[in-house]
């Protein structure tokens, strides 16, 4: 076995463990548990990541395992209805059964598409995730939350599906694109945020390098992401409580993802970074949190390069759109609009929001 570090989801006969390493993909049956009682394996990956990285499949996954191999296109749109009965009826075409595993290799797109193919195939198959951008490393590929977009929001249809496990090969990165890697770069900071201030400070001093694929610095951020993600969904699965601090800068990301139509213009992780923004500065115009909060956000990621508001994606979205679309949302209960914002770093609050009109003036501030 290489070396590697291991960190457990605890969530009794559902728990499984995230390993984290250098270059574990060339070894991956080492770290799926009872790999030979399954019947047959099917990789499911996109064609972008067979191109950029025809090794991990025709090298490493070829002298290790028999399997097939499915290959969709990359990108947003394939959460869709259509891509899930694609991808469903690709796979019992190869007349699978039961004691079939599904290995994902992919990042956030792929996982959740896969994930929730695998919850439903035969009532429910097993499935490995293989994480394979940065976003999926640090959140995605960990908890077991699975979904399809729909026109009316984000992640709108799903289940709750936990891997068998997340192998989690930093090597794989280093075919990754600048944006994406900057996009994955948002969930760290989410973290830090909703929960360790020393892991921000930590942050301000080495983002640079997390973002340069520093190696030792990139594998730390990893690492603690995932401690902090394992921590929380190992307490609250399925989002009853403590599990909702995961959506900070998501009420607001979502509504513009699914205005501007899941697009390549706004990655998810983009559409985080402007979500965070407002939902810090919605902080600080409640006076929830001090100016110097959102400051320390804002210089933070103009230090990394990296854009945080709307005007800087050329995006235009009228008030009254965007409360619409904040009112779909998942996070909307009794029909009060569920926020996570901020009183310091590293304390979040929820707040169910009584007087909608607040956040409609400071929308209508903000977006002029
Ligand atoms: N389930 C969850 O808990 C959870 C959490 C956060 C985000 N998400 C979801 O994750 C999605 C975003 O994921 P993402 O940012 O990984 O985007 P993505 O999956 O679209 O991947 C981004 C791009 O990177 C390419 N790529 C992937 N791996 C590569 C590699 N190693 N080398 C080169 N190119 C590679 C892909 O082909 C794609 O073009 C969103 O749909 C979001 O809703 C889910």
């Amino acid at each position: 076995m290489n070396s590697c570090d291991i960190y457990k989801v605890s969530l009794g006969i559902n728990s499984y463990k995230i390993f984290i390493g250098k270059d574990i993909h060339k070894s991956i049956t080492n770290y799926i548990s009872y790999y030979k009682n399954y019947s047959r394996t099917v990789v499911i990956s996109d064609k972008n990541i067979l191109e950029k990285n025809p090794s991990l499949f025709n090298k490493y996954l070829k002298k290790q395992i028999k399997f097939d191999q499915i290959f969709l296109p990359q990108g947003e749109k394939i959460k869709s209805f259509k891509y899930l009965e694609l991808i469903i009826e690709k796979i019992l075409k190869l007349e699978v059964d039961r004691d079939t595993l599904l290995i994902c290799i992919g990042g956030g797109v792929l996982g959740d598409l896969v994930g929730l193919a695998s919850s439903l195939i035969l009532r429910g198959l097993d499935f490995v995730q293989v994480p394979s951008t940065l976003l999926a490393q640090v959140d995605s590929s960990v908890g077991g939350k699975t979904g399809i977009n729909s026109k009316y929001g984000k992640n709108l249809i799903g289940s709750f599906k936990q891997p068998k496990s997340v192998i989690i090969s930093t090597d794989i990165l280093k075919t990754l694109s600048k944006r994406d890697i900057n996009a994955g770069y948002a969930e760290i900071l989410k973290y830090s945020f909703i929960s360790d201030k020393k892991f921000f400070n930590w942050l301000v001093d080495n983002g640079k390098k997390v973002i340069s694929l520093h190696s030792e610095s990139c594998v730390y951020a990893i690492k603690k992401s995932c401690f902090i993600k394992s921590k929380i969904v190992s307490i609250d699965e399925k989002e009853k409580g403590m599990r909702e601090l995961l959506n900070f800068g998501h009420t607001f990301g979502h509504a513009i993802e699914a205005i501007t139509g899941y697009k390549e213009k706004l990655k998810h992780g983009e559409a985080i970074f402007i979500g965070m923004y407002l939902a810090l500065k919605f902080s600080a115009f409640l006076k929830i949190c001090k100016k110097e909060v959102l400051e320390k956000y804002t210089s933070h990621l103009k230090n990394l390069k990296i854009n945080y508001k709307l005007s800087d994606y050329n995006i235009r979205i009228s008030q009254e759109r965007f409360l619409r679309h904040m009112r779909f949302d998942k996070k909307v209960k009794n029909n009060k609009i569920k926020l996570i914002l901020i009183k310091d770093i590293g304390s979040p609050v929820r707040l169910f929001l009584e007087n909608e009109k607040l956040l409609s003036n400071f929308l209508k501030n903000e977006l002029k």
